[in-house]
């Protein structure tokens, strides 16, 4: 059960701790308070994009627990105790990960807006199966929307990561 504080209006404010790229963070929260507007707006995390609010486009796209997830359709208050990892975690060491090496080698990204979102369903997919055909490039990033329409250079962009892992 998590503490929370009500305010002298009545709202109920929740106490919340979770983990993001590796640093921990504890803070009060409303109920109502998306994981997107919380990394965003709470913790200045604006790598995560938000277009959507539907489930709908994967521009939200990060890993909880290690797992992709739309962050537009999970509470902050169900990420107690658990971790996130988001764009911004992806560097390591001031080294950009291989994804981000090979996106910008292939110029995968186009407008740019969907690339967060891609790179992390990448990162998922990458993780579980570390030399995935074209169809699974594919499968994995069927639910981020590019509305620049540029999937050639993402999917070259992934299966070269694979293999320079
Ligand atoms: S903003 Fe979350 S899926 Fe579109
Ligand atoms: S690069 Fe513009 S939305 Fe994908």
């Amino acid at each position: 059960m998590l503490k929370f504080v009500t305010d002298e209006d009545g709202v109920k404010r929740y106490l919340v701790s979770l983990k993001v790229n590796g640093n921990a963070y504890t803070k009060m929260v409303k109920a109502n308070s998306l994981l997107v507007n919380f990394l965003r707006e709470e913790i200045d995390l604006t790598g995560t994009k938000k277009a959507c609010e539907q489930a709908d486009c994967g521009a939200c796209t990060v890993l909880l627990d290690g797992k992709p997830v739309n962050s537009c359709m999970i509470l902050t208050i169900n990420v107690d105790g658990r971790e996130v990892t988001t764009v911004e975690g992806l560097a390591s060491n001031g080294k950009l990960d291989i994804l981000q090496e090979k996106f910008i080698e292939h110029s995968a990204p186009q407008c740019g807006y969907c690339t967060p979102g891609i790179l992390m369903s990448a990162k998922a997919l990458l993780n579980r199966n570390p030399h995935p055909t074209e169809h699974e490039v594919r499968e994995a990033i069927a639910g981020n929307l590019c509305r620049c329409t540029g999937y050639v250079n993402y999917v070259k962009a992934i299966l070269d990561a694979a293999e320079n892992q």
